[in-house]
Protein backbone atom coordinates (compact mmCIF):
# COMPACT_ATOMS: atom_id res chain seq x y z
CA UNK A 1 0.00 0.00 0.00
CA UNK A 2 1.23 3.34 -0.78
CA UNK A 3 2.42 5.75 1.90
CA UNK A 4 0.20 7.88 2.85
CA UNK A 5 1.63 10.54 5.11
CA UNK A 6 2.74 13.26 4.32
CA UNK A 7 4.23 14.83 7.64
CA UNK A 8 4.86 13.33 10.71
CA UNK A 9 5.36 14.72 14.14
CA UNK A 10 7.40 13.64 16.76
CA UNK A 11 8.62 16.00 18.82
CA UNK A 12 10.38 15.33 22.22
CA UNK A 13 10.74 19.11 23.26
CA UNK A 14 10.44 22.73 22.34
CA UNK A 15 11.68 25.41 24.65
CA UNK A 16 11.67 29.44 23.34
CA UNK A 17 14.79 30.70 24.31
CA UNK A 18 13.76 32.89 27.31
CA UNK A 19 12.64 28.68 28.91
CA UNK A 20 9.26 28.86 28.01
CA UNK A 21 8.61 25.36 27.00
CA UNK A 22 6.03 25.47 24.26
CA UNK A 23 6.16 21.78 22.76
CA UNK A 24 6.78 18.17 24.85
CA UNK A 25 5.55 14.37 23.72
CA UNK A 26 4.26 15.57 20.41
CA UNK A 27 3.25 12.53 17.93
CA UNK A 28 0.78 13.62 15.21
CA UNK A 29 1.27 11.97 11.08
CA UNK A 30 -1.03 14.37 8.84
CA UNK A 31 -2.66 12.03 6.06
CA UNK A 32 -2.55 12.89 2.73
CA UNK A 33 -5.92 14.62 1.10
CA UNK A 34 -6.86 15.32 5.17
CA UNK A 35 -8.33 18.07 6.84
CA UNK A 36 -7.37 18.09 10.04
CA UNK A 37 -7.76 20.57 13.18
CA UNK A 38 -5.04 21.49 16.40
CA UNK A 39 -7.49 22.18 18.86
CA UNK A 40 -6.87 24.56 21.68
CA UNK A 41 -6.71 27.32 23.74
CA UNK A 42 -4.79 30.22 23.93
CA UNK A 43 -0.83 29.64 24.58
CA UNK A 44 -1.33 25.86 24.07
CA UNK A 45 1.29 25.76 21.51
CA UNK A 46 -0.74 25.34 18.17
CA UNK A 47 1.21 28.11 16.36
CA UNK A 48 4.24 27.21 17.49
CA UNK A 49 3.29 23.42 16.09
CA UNK A 50 2.34 24.99 12.92
CA UNK A 51 6.20 27.29 12.82
CA UNK A 52 7.72 23.54 13.31
CA UNK A 53 5.93 21.57 10.94
CA UNK A 54 6.69 24.30 8.53
CA UNK A 55 10.55 23.96 8.95
CA UNK A 56 10.55 27.68 10.35
CA UNK A 57 11.63 26.61 13.96
CA UNK A 58 14.41 23.89 13.63
CA UNK A 59 15.83 23.89 17.31
CA UNK A 60 13.61 21.46 19.03
CA UNK A 61 14.77 17.63 19.80
CA UNK A 62 12.93 15.26 18.09
CA UNK A 63 12.15 14.67 14.71
CA UNK A 64 9.69 15.86 11.80
CA UNK A 65 9.15 14.63 8.38
CA UNK A 66 7.85 15.68 5.28
CA UNK A 67 7.40 12.70 2.66
CA UNK A 68 9.43 11.01 4.27
CA UNK A 69 12.27 13.25 4.89
CA UNK A 70 14.00 15.28 7.64
CA UNK A 71 12.46 18.72 7.47
CA UNK A 72 15.83 19.99 8.85
CA UNK A 73 17.57 18.86 5.89
CA UNK A 74 15.46 19.58 3.88
CA UNK A 75 16.14 23.26 1.71
CA UNK A 76 13.90 25.79 2.50
CA UNK A 77 12.88 25.45 -1.10
CA UNK A 78 11.98 22.07 -1.00
CA UNK A 79 9.67 22.16 2.09
CA UNK A 80 7.94 25.66 -0.07
CA UNK A 81 7.48 23.91 -2.81
CA UNK A 82 4.84 21.51 -1.36
CA UNK A 83 4.25 23.26 1.94
CA UNK A 84 2.48 26.87 3.14
CA UNK A 85 2.12 28.45 5.89
CA UNK A 86 -0.93 31.03 6.15
CA UNK A 87 -0.03 33.27 9.43
CA UNK A 88 -3.25 34.52 11.50
CA UNK A 89 -2.87 38.40 10.56
CA UNK A 90 -3.12 38.73 7.45
CA UNK A 91 -0.75 42.10 7.47
CA UNK A 92 1.86 39.78 8.60
CA UNK A 93 1.77 38.24 5.55
CA UNK A 94 0.64 40.81 2.89
CA UNK A 95 3.14 43.26 1.86
CA UNK A 96 2.62 43.99 -2.06
CA UNK A 97 0.54 46.93 -3.19
CA UNK A 98 -1.99 45.13 -5.09
CA UNK A 99 -3.75 42.00 -4.99
CA UNK A 100 -2.44 40.42 -7.93
CA UNK A 101 0.56 41.60 -7.23
CA UNK A 102 1.08 40.06 -3.80
CA UNK A 103 -0.35 37.02 -5.13
CA UNK A 104 2.37 37.18 -7.94
CA UNK A 105 5.22 37.32 -5.91
CA UNK A 106 5.82 33.46 -4.50
CA UNK A 107 5.52 31.91 -8.02
CA UNK A 108 7.34 34.72 -9.90
CA UNK A 109 9.97 34.10 -6.86
CA UNK A 110 10.14 30.25 -7.91
CA UNK A 111 11.41 31.15 -11.30
CA UNK A 112 7.95 30.81 -13.43
CA UNK A 113 8.04 33.10 -16.63
CA UNK A 114 5.90 35.76 -16.52
CA UNK A 115 3.01 34.64 -18.28
CA UNK A 116 3.22 31.49 -15.96
CA UNK A 117 2.88 33.58 -13.29
CA UNK A 118 -0.25 35.17 -14.49
CA UNK A 119 -2.05 32.04 -15.31
CA UNK A 120 -1.22 30.78 -11.52
CA UNK A 121 -2.47 34.17 -10.69
CA UNK A 122 -5.10 34.29 -12.26
CA UNK A 123 -6.37 30.49 -10.94
CA UNK A 124 -5.63 30.57 -7.20
CA UNK A 125 -7.48 34.04 -7.31
CA UNK A 126 -10.37 32.18 -8.28
CA UNK A 127 -9.90 29.03 -6.08
CA UNK A 128 -10.72 32.06 -3.47
CA UNK A 129 -13.58 33.41 -5.03
CA UNK A 130 -11.47 37.12 -5.66
CA UNK A 131 -11.12 36.58 -9.34
CA UNK A 132 -12.27 40.27 -9.77
CA UNK A 133 -10.19 41.69 -7.37
CA UNK A 134 -6.36 41.23 -8.72
CA UNK A 135 -5.91 45.00 -9.34
CA UNK A 136 -7.47 46.09 -6.08
CA UNK A 137 -5.12 47.67 -3.13
CA UNK A 138 -4.85 45.47 -1.01
CA UNK A 139 -5.50 48.35 2.15
CA UNK A 140 -8.71 48.54 0.29
CA UNK A 141 -9.74 45.00 1.02
CA UNK A 142 -11.78 43.63 4.63
CA UNK A 143 -10.13 41.44 6.98
CA UNK A 144 -12.18 37.96 5.25
CA UNK A 145 -10.84 39.58 1.92
CA UNK A 146 -7.20 39.46 3.07
CA UNK A 147 -7.03 36.09 4.68
CA UNK A 148 -8.29 34.84 1.03
CA UNK A 149 -5.81 36.49 -0.77
CA UNK A 150 -3.22 34.95 1.61
CA UNK A 151 -4.63 31.69 1.29
CA UNK A 152 -4.17 32.52 -2.89
CA UNK A 153 -0.47 33.80 -2.53
CA UNK A 154 0.20 29.80 -1.52
CA UNK A 155 -2.03 27.67 -3.83
CA UNK A 156 -0.61 29.79 -6.71
CA UNK A 157 2.91 28.63 -5.83
CA UNK A 158 1.23 25.25 -5.93
CA UNK A 159 1.21 24.18 -2.45
CA UNK A 160 -0.40 20.89 -1.43
CA UNK A 161 -0.37 21.26 2.01
CA UNK A 162 -1.56 24.12 3.37
CA UNK A 163 -0.89 24.64 7.36
CA UNK A 164 -3.41 27.64 8.51
CA UNK A 165 -3.17 29.55 11.98
CA UNK A 166 -6.30 30.47 12.82
CA UNK A 167 -7.75 30.93 9.51
CA UNK A 168 -11.32 32.00 11.17
CA UNK A 169 -10.60 34.46 13.82
CA UNK A 170 -11.54 37.63 13.60
CA UNK A 171 -14.34 36.99 10.85
CA UNK A 172 -17.95 37.54 11.58
CA UNK A 173 -20.11 34.42 11.73
CA UNK A 174 -21.02 34.41 8.28
CA UNK A 175 -17.17 35.14 7.42
CA UNK A 176 -16.47 32.12 9.41
CA UNK A 177 -18.65 29.93 7.92
CA UNK A 178 -17.69 31.15 4.39
CA UNK A 179 -13.58 30.44 4.96
CA UNK A 180 -14.91 26.99 6.15
CA UNK A 181 -16.34 26.33 3.53
CA UNK A 182 -13.51 27.37 1.06
CA UNK A 183 -11.20 25.41 2.95
CA UNK A 184 -13.82 22.15 2.31
CA UNK A 185 -13.72 22.96 -1.27
CA UNK A 186 -10.06 23.21 -1.45
CA UNK A 187 -9.87 20.50 0.44
CA UNK A 188 -12.57 18.57 -1.39
CA UNK A 189 -12.32 19.60 -5.02
CA UNK A 190 -8.78 20.72 -5.20
CA UNK A 191 -7.08 17.64 -3.32
CA UNK A 192 -5.21 20.20 -1.33
CA UNK A 193 -4.55 18.51 2.12
CA UNK A 194 -4.92 21.19 5.00
CA UNK A 195 -4.32 21.37 8.79
CA UNK A 196 -5.76 24.30 10.59
CA UNK A 197 -5.40 25.63 13.94
CA UNK A 198 -8.05 26.77 15.88
CA UNK A 199 -10.13 27.32 18.76
CA UNK A 200 -13.10 27.38 17.68
CA UNK A 201 -15.17 24.57 18.42
CA UNK A 202 -18.66 24.98 17.42
CA UNK A 203 -16.94 25.08 13.64
CA UNK A 204 -15.15 22.25 14.04
CA UNK A 205 -17.37 19.09 13.77
CA UNK A 206 -19.30 20.56 10.98
CA UNK A 207 -15.78 20.30 8.67
CA UNK A 208 -12.88 18.52 9.70
CA UNK A 209 -11.86 14.96 9.56
CA UNK A 210 -10.02 14.63 12.75
CA UNK A 211 -8.78 16.43 15.87
CA UNK A 212 -5.13 16.64 17.98
CA UNK A 213 -6.33 18.60 20.99
CA UNK A 214 -3.40 20.41 22.59
CA UNK A 215 -2.96 21.50 26.01
CA UNK A 216 -0.16 23.53 27.75
CA UNK A 217 2.35 21.99 24.88
CA UNK A 218 1.10 18.21 25.02
CA UNK A 219 -0.84 16.66 23.25
CA UNK A 220 -4.03 15.27 25.14
CA UNK A 221 -6.10 13.46 22.68
CA UNK A 222 -6.78 12.96 19.02
CA UNK A 223 -9.60 11.28 16.76
CA UNK A 224 -12.29 12.28 14.78
CA UNK A 225 -14.84 14.48 16.27
CA UNK A 226 -17.26 12.02 17.81
CA UNK A 227 -14.14 10.65 19.24
CA UNK A 228 -12.85 13.74 20.88
CA UNK A 229 -15.93 15.82 21.83
CA UNK A 230 -16.86 13.14 24.72
CA UNK A 231 -17.70 15.38 28.08
CA UNK A 232 -17.86 19.03 29.09
CA UNK A 233 -15.40 18.30 32.28
CA UNK A 234 -12.77 16.91 30.14
CA UNK A 235 -13.03 19.91 27.31
CA UNK A 236 -13.22 22.09 30.68
CA UNK A 237 -9.52 20.44 31.75
CA UNK A 238 -8.06 21.54 28.77
CA UNK A 239 -9.65 25.48 28.46
CA UNK A 240 -12.10 24.34 25.86
CA UNK A 241 -15.99 24.08 26.04
CA UNK A 242 -18.31 21.24 23.90
CA UNK A 243 -20.20 22.89 20.80
CA UNK A 244 -22.77 24.51 22.10
CA UNK A 245 -25.35 21.67 20.80
CA UNK A 246 -23.13 19.16 22.69
CA UNK A 247 -23.18 21.03 26.02
CA UNK A 248 -27.17 21.32 25.45
CA UNK A 249 -27.72 17.42 24.74
CA UNK A 250 -25.75 16.67 27.68
CA UNK A 251 -27.22 18.67 29.98
CA UNK A 252 -30.61 17.23 29.04
CA UNK A 253 -29.35 13.98 29.44
CA UNK A 254 -27.48 13.86 32.54
CA UNK A 255 -29.75 16.51 34.64
CA UNK A 256 -33.19 15.69 32.97
CA UNK A 257 -32.01 12.11 32.57
CA UNK A 258 -33.38 12.41 29.15
CA UNK A 259 -32.76 8.71 26.97
CA UNK A 260 -30.08 10.13 24.01
CA UNK A 261 -28.50 7.63 23.16
CA UNK A 262 -25.46 9.79 22.27
CA UNK A 263 -23.60 13.17 21.92
CA UNK A 264 -24.52 15.10 18.84
CA UNK A 265 -22.07 17.45 17.46
CA UNK A 266 -24.00 19.59 15.06
CA UNK A 267 -27.55 20.47 14.80
CA UNK A 268 -28.61 18.24 12.10
CA UNK A 269 -27.54 15.31 14.14
CA UNK A 270 -29.41 16.34 17.10
CA UNK A 271 -32.28 17.36 15.33
CA UNK A 272 -32.49 12.97 14.01
CA UNK A 273 -31.40 12.18 17.80
CA UNK A 274 -34.56 13.83 19.15
CA UNK A 275 -36.95 12.56 16.42
CA UNK A 276 -35.57 9.25 17.17
CA UNK A 277 -35.56 9.56 21.06
CA UNK A 278 -39.38 10.85 20.90
CA UNK A 279 -40.31 8.24 18.54
CA UNK A 280 -39.09 5.60 21.00
CA UNK A 281 -40.77 7.22 23.85
CA UNK A 282 -43.53 6.95 22.51
CA UNK A 283 -43.40 3.92 21.23
CA UNK A 284 -42.62 2.43 25.27
CA UNK A 285 -46.13 4.74 26.49
N1 LIG B 1 8.65 34.11 20.77
C1 LIG B 1 8.32 33.55 21.94
N2 LIG B 1 9.14 33.62 23.02
C2 LIG B 1 8.80 33.06 24.20
N3 LIG B 1 7.67 32.37 24.40
C3 LIG B 1 6.81 32.25 23.38
C4 LIG B 1 7.08 32.82 22.09
N4 LIG B 1 6.04 32.56 21.27
C5 LIG B 1 5.18 31.82 22.00
N5 LIG B 1 5.62 31.65 23.27
C6 LIG B 1 4.98 30.87 24.35
O1 LIG B 1 4.83 29.52 23.93
C7 LIG B 1 3.58 29.00 24.31
C8 LIG B 1 2.80 28.55 23.09
O2 LIG B 1 2.51 29.68 22.29
P1 LIG B 1 1.75 29.57 20.90
O3 LIG B 1 2.37 28.49 20.10
O4 LIG B 1 1.73 30.93 20.32
O5 LIG B 1 0.28 29.12 21.36
P2 LIG B 1 -1.13 29.27 20.61
O6 LIG B 1 -0.84 29.51 19.16
O7 LIG B 1 -1.84 27.98 20.88
O8 LIG B 1 -1.83 30.43 21.25
C9 LIG B 1 2.90 30.09 25.12
O9 LIG B 1 3.17 29.87 26.48
C10 LIG B 1 3.58 31.36 24.63
O10 LIG B 1 3.57 32.36 25.63
MG1 LIG C 1 -1.47 31.04 17.94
Amino acid sequence: MADLTRIAVDLERFGYPDGTVALAGIRLSVQRGEFCGILGANGSGKTTLLKIMDGLIKDYTGTVTLDGEDVRRLHPREIYRKVGLVFQSPDEQLFAHSVGEDVAFGPRNMGFGEQEVAQRVEAALAQVEMAEYAAKSIHALSYGQKKRVCIAGLLAMGHEILLLDEPTAGLDPMGEYRMMELLLKLNQEDGVTIVMATHSVDLVPLFLHRLHILSRGRLVRGGTPEEVFTAPAEMAEVKLRLPHIAELIHQLKDEERLPFRRLPLTIGEARREIVEMLRDTEKKA
